[in-house]
């Protein structure tokens, strides 16, 4: 089953939310759409779900021209961020409900909503009401009612973001063998990167309606091609040109960087010398796995990372290292 977006454009009166967005994805991929708050991925993901139209482009699903079927009659399972279960309805009512208007027997809804409870977990609260269940708990009924009716297509707008950030971490494990075992073709909006690498064979990262770049969690993360990627998808040194130049003759082995293009360089791929002098620590952040450094060299500051807890602190004198292949050249915009 393939998913293929075709120029997709969207207008609100004269904001442009898409601007001509395009790319194909197919079972039984897990795509995270990625971006910072207002780049458009509600609004693709609402048009992919059919709660709206594009202004042009097309839609196609398997081959066939999807843009002018209503949401009903798509078949894909949806879940938003805010809990939407039914609150009238039980645990196992919600799960059932897409397949009991489609008029299936009784005991199949069962034996279904039975398989989908284990599945999540939570059989032992089959009976009860969505007010008596966590967010969390929630969260995972709204994901079982979702795939109930085998949908052809798993719509998720950012599930997770209302829950802390443990039960978010778990949940994440949960979705991802869900789908996995499923198959079904997902996808997932976020704006959290980290979120995106975990979960996600490809990310699709936007900016202000547009594709910025599409690619694995590795290509994003290693090979981004421009500086707002390399931004989103972490923290990084980007070091302008000046500072590159001067630089790079004795940090980068000599390295004569493209046109106008950005260093990038990850934290963690610094290396702190403290035999060698020549750059101080400024600031000291500890974060429980690792410690991050800010440190002041050739008047520029670098972001710099080392795992578990670091002995340097503030003002104590130290050199770097950074060797020329952990520089990746970025465009600039
Ligand atoms: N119904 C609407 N009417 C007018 N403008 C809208 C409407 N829906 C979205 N927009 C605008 O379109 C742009 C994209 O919005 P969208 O909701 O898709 O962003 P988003 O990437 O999902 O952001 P967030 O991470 O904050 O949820 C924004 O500038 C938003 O203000
Ligand atoms: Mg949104």
């Amino acid at each position: 089953m393939q998913l293929e977006l075709q120029n997709i454009t969207k207008m609100f009166g004269n904001v442009v939310a898409l601007d001509g967005v395009s790319f194909t994805a197919a079972a039984p991929e897990f795509v995270c759409l990625l971006g910072p708050s207002g780049c458009g991925k509600t609004t693709l993901l609402r048009l992919i779900a059919g709660l709206s139209q594009p202004d042009s482009g097309r839609l196609l699903l398997g081959g066939e021209d999807l843009t002018r079927i209503p949401a009903r009659n798509r078949g894909f399972g949806i879940v938003f961020q805010a809990y939407s279960l039914f609150p009238n309805m039980t645990v196992a009512a919600n799960i059932g409900y897409g397949l009991k208007i489609r008029g299936a027997a009784p005991a199949n809804i069962k034996k279904r909503v039975g398989e989908l409870l284990d599945l999540i977990r939570l059989s032992h609260l089959a009976d009860r009401y969505p007010y008596q269940l966590s967010g969390g708990q929630q969260q995972r009924v709204a994901l079982a009612r979702a795939v109930a009716v085998d949908p052809k297509l798993l719509l998720l707008d950012e599930p997770l973001s209302a829950l802390d950030a443990k039960v978010r971490t778990e949940l994440r494990g949960e979705i991802r063998e869900l789908q996995k075992r499923l198959g079904i073709l997902t996808i997932m909006v976020t704006h959290d990167q980290e979120e995106a690498l975990m979960l996600a064979d490809r990310i699709v990262c936007m900016q202000h309606g547009r594709i910025a770049q599409v690619g694995t969690p590795d290509e994003l993360y290693t090979r981004p091609q421009n500086r707002f990627v390399a931004d989103f998808m972490g923290v990084s040194n980007l070091l302008d040109q000046a500072l590159v130049r001067e630089w790079a003759a004795h940090l980068l082995g000599g390295v004569t960087p493209p046109d106008d293009h950005v260093a990038c360089i990850r934290p963690e791929d610094i290396v702190i010398r403290p035999d060698l002098r020549g750059a101080r620590v400024r600031e000291v952040q500890f974060l429980g796995n690792l410690s991050r450094l800010q440190i002041e060299w050739g008047g520029g500051m670098l972001v710099v990372q080392e795992t578990g807890r670091t002995t340097l602190t503030p003002g104590a004198e130290v050199g770097i290292h950074i060797s020329a292949e952990n520089c990746t050249w970025v465009s600039p915009q």
